[in-house]
């Protein structure tokens, strides 16, 4: 297991074996504080000219109903600010889930064609909710789901009332890619830090598959690598094997 601040490195270097035969790859981006340390490593590879990620377009998971783009807690902003700026991006190369739109339905159907005509995502970059969901695909959803409107559960906007002035603040809609359209990029990383994504952490890779616990659905996928720190990974029954399995590895 990496600790924290190596996280990043671990991620970004599979980033930049996928950039590297495939400029023009399409990345799906996550908000929350999880993918952070990935996306300033990548910012200091772009910034070496290590890296180049003119070429790549992108999609984010999800966003908030109700939330203008310009709002400072929308994951239009995040998007903006901690991802096309920093890694050199043109400002709408990596399309957000538009929360405004004023029928939010046909803008589930639209995202879900523009990932299509992208030709796929080959690299999706995922956090972990404390109660196991991915994007926005709260317990109990569908493992078929395409991107749709949601309701948030209490503990996702009691976890993410620290973005916000007041807790109300926090929206109780938001748009998110579905089960099945996370399901479909061709590789997917997983990154998770904290004690309080321990359980998580566990549920999603050693529980069974079940919409009570969305990221569960992620052990049907060929591709997957979870980069966990120690205090994410406290909660794996096969903590020595997955330990074992990496010195092997290296
Ligand atoms: C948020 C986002 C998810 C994110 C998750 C974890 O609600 N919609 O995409 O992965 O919760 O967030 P964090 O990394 O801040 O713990």
């Amino acid at each position: 297991m990496p600790d924290t601040p190596r996280l990043g490195v671990v991620a970004a270097d599979r980033i930049q074996r996928l950039i590297r035969h495939r400029p023009d790859a399409v990345l799906g981006f996550a908000t929350g504080s999880s993918p952070i340390a990935v996306y300033e490593e990548l910012a200091l590879r772009v910034a070496a000219r290590d890296l180049d990620l003119t070429e790549a377009r992108g999609f984010a998971l999800d966003e908030y109903i109700g939330l203008a783009p310009d709002d400072p807690q929308s994951y239009a902003s995040f998007i903006r600010e901690r991802v096309e700026r920093p890694l050199g991006m043109r400002e709408g190369t990596v399309r957000v889930p538009d929360g405004t739109a004023a029928d939010p339905r046909a803008g589930g159907d639209d995202f879900e064609a523009a990932i299509c005509d992208a030709g796929g995502i080959d690299l999706q970059i995922l956090g972990l909710g404390a109660n196991g969901h991915v994007g926005f695909n709260e317990p109990g959803s569908s493992l078929g789901s395409r991107t749709r409107v949601k309701t948030l559960a209490a503990r996702t906007r009691a976890d993410n009332a620290r973005f916000f002035d007041h807790p109300e603040l926090v929206p109780r809609l938001c748009i998110t890619q579905g089960l099945a359209t996370i399901s479909e990029a061709r590789t997917i990383l997983v990154v998770a830090t904290g004690a309080a994504k321990a359980r998580a952490v566990a549920a999603v890779t050693e529980g069974p598959v079940t919409s009570m616990c969305p990221g569960s659905v992620l052990q049907h996928h060929p591709r997957v690598t979870l980069v966990v720190d120690e205090a994410a990974a406290s909660g794996l029954a096969l903590i020595d094997y997955h330990r074992s399995v990496q010195i092997h590895s290296c």
